[in-house]
């Protein structure tokens, strides 16, 4: 089953407003090659605007309308010059912008939207066609926590707190979810809630996601057969290494054959 990522639009900035850290090794990882940048599964432009607003030339591209929509509304906004910036409604596993990018980023799950072994496989041949070749291909993908795989569910329970940035409100986030051990898939539902001291509801939302994990010499594997070359897998956006206690898995991968 497909998921409607448009169902996500208006919530998305919200849900995800504590995940930061790795905005900074993008833009930095952007900024330190000369070549054009292009992001797969840009979303509402939560890297993408900062990459092009530190003087990098980027393109994002997303297949949700309403991500696109919502990307480009907030980069009116936001962003001064619309010649380093551009988003384009197009499906990762199928594309062809017939130009070579320096570096191909895929940050924070945007490749753990890809459901099977055959749509990373696709995704990874049109990098490849659209990779300049000393180029590079970045992204991020989770740890399986084994504990949580072992019990095969995700049990209704407190995810996390946040701060609407807007109005400031305190959120609590929730979830529940079944694990598909067989094709690797979690099903989740993030629900999330703010009860004023008056015990009135002023948030009240849910939303679903399907994501699918990896293992690192899964991933370290699939890359090699679709003709990468691993070159580093950091632990977190701060370049550590990557070790068994790490909860990140951030690859950095070339061409084969190129230097
Ligand atoms: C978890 S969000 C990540 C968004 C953004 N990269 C970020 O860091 O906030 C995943 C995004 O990938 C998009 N996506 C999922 N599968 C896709 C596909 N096959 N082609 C293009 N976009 C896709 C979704 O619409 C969604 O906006």
């Amino acid at each position: 089953m497909e998921l409607d990522y448009d169902k996500w639009a208006d919530v998305y900035d919200l849900v995800y407003s504590y995940v930061k850290d790795d905005i900074k090794f993008f833009v930095e990882e952007s900024k330190a090659c000369s070549g054009e940048i292009l992001e797969l599964g840009s979303g509402t432009g939560r890297v993408t605007i900062p990459v092009a607003n530190a003087g990098c030339k980027i393109t994002g591209i997303d297949f949700s309308p309403k991500m696109i929509s919502l990307a480009r509304e907030k980069a009116s906004d936001l962003f001064p010059d619309p010649d380093n910036l551009n988003f384009i409604q197009q499906d990762m596993r199928d594309f062809d912008l017939h130009k070579k990018f320096s570096k191909i980023l895929i940050p924070f799950r945007g490749f753990q939207s890809l459901l099977s072994v055959q749509d990373q496989e696709l995704t990874l041949r049109s990098v490849k066609n659209n990779l300049d070749s000393n180029g590079k291909l970045i992204f991020s993908v989770f740890v399986p926590d084994p504990l949580m795989l072992a019990d095969g569910y995700i049990p209704f329970s407190h995810f996390r707190d946040i701060k609407d940035p807007i109005s400031g409100e305190n959120i609590s986030l929730w979830h529940e979810g079944e694990i598909d051990s067989f094709n690797q898939i979690m099903h989740v539902r993030l629900s999330a809630k703010n009860i004023t001291p008056g015990r009135k509801v002023v948030k009240d939302f849910s939303r679903e996601f399907q994501i699918r994990y990896s293992f690192r010499w899964e991933i370290f594997h699939l890359l090699s057969s679709c003709g990468f070359e691993v070159e580093e897998i950091y632990g977190d956006f701060s370049y550590s290494s990557f070790n068994e206690e790490s909860t990140e898995m951030v690859w950095v991968a070339k061409l084969f054959g190129d230097s």
